[in-house]
């Protein structure tokens, strides 16, 4: 299924599906309109079959300069229903429906990324951003503290000493710097960004399906757990792959391997 939006869009490119938020000239600045229909893009993309992996970007020159401070604080200030509604929407896509999004995501953080939009990107299996994008905890010049679950995210992915500086401080830094403290995988030069977010799709596209929806959720459920919680989840996991898994991933593999000697999964290092 597929819809008409107006403040995002969905683009399919053999088996990557591009989704971007879409008020350029706001710098896809996050409005209740726009979270409605995040939510609602999300929710069908997860078992849209032409979708292998998921890219979540921004159109024009930002990624997101975080909530729209006019539509989403200042005009819902006395309309709780709609500040709610648009809260639950919000949460729902730039957290859960990510996090549970059955196929690889990743964020191309192509420009300015404030405040609100930190959690999309936390959210995304993989990040990688231009260079010259700039990252911002602006939320203390507003008066306010990194909400939704924006505090969450910075001191579940950063060091605490780079959380509680950039979130105090508010200043902002480049993608250079959100690469050396990890909240994006690396950074390459605006130029180039787009090729190797696509080229990072594509290598994603051509792994086991099952595999992969399995290994994202065994580490991203494992977090927090005690080892011997790890030990019998991952156990238990592994049992349900093998169920799951039609393409046979693990026989395959072993053959490749073992038999044809078709294939070394550990011959040369990956370079950015
Ligand atoms: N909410 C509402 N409108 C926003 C916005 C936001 N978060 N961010 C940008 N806009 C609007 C601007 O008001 C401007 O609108 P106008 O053309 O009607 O005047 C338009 O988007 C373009 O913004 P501008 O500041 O001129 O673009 P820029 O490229 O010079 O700077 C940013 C881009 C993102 C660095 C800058 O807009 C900014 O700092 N935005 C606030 C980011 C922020 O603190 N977000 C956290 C909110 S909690």
């Amino acid at each position: 299924m597929s819809a008409t939006y107006e403040n995002i869009v969905v683009e399919k490119d053999d088996g990557v599906t591009w989704l971007s938020l879409n008020r350029p000239e706001k710098r896809n600045a996050m409005s209740p309109q726009l979270h409605y229909e995040m939510d609602d893009a999300l929710r069908w993309l997860a078992h849209d079959k032409d979708t292998r992996v998921l890219i979540l970007t921004g159109k024009g020159q930002a990624f997101c300069a975080g909530q729209d401070l006019k539509l989403y604080f200042r005009e819902t200030q006395n309309n709780p229903e709609e500040r709610a509604r648009a809260q639950q929407a919000s949460n729902s896509w730039r957290w859960h429906r990510i996090v549970n999004f059955p196929k690889p995501t990743i964020a191309m953080v192509n420009g300015p990324c404030f405040g609100g939009a930190f959690t999309a990107v936390c959210a995304c299996d993989i990040a990688l951003a231009a260079d010259e994008a700039t990252f911002g905890l602006s939320e203390v010049n507003w008066g306010v503290i990194p909400g939704g679950i924006v505090s969450w995210n910075i001191a579940e992915m950063l060091s605490h000493r780079d959380a509680m500086f950039y979130a105090m401080t508010g200043l902002p830094f480049d993608g250079r710097k959100a690469a050396e403290i990890k909240l994006v995988n690396y950074s390459v030069p605006l130029a180039d960004l787009r090729e190797e977010t696509l080229k990072i799709a594509r290598i994603l596209q051509e792994k086991n399906p099952f595999t992969l929806r399995y290994t994202k959720e065994a580490v991203r459920h494992v977090r927090g757990m005690s080892h011997d919680q790890a030990y019998n989840f991952l156990a238990a996991k592994l049992q349900a792959l093998q169920h799951v898994d039609k393409e046979g991933g693990m026989q395959k593999g072993m053959s490749q391997f073992l038999d044809d000697k078709s294939y070394k999964p550990g011959f040369g290092a990956f370079k950015p």
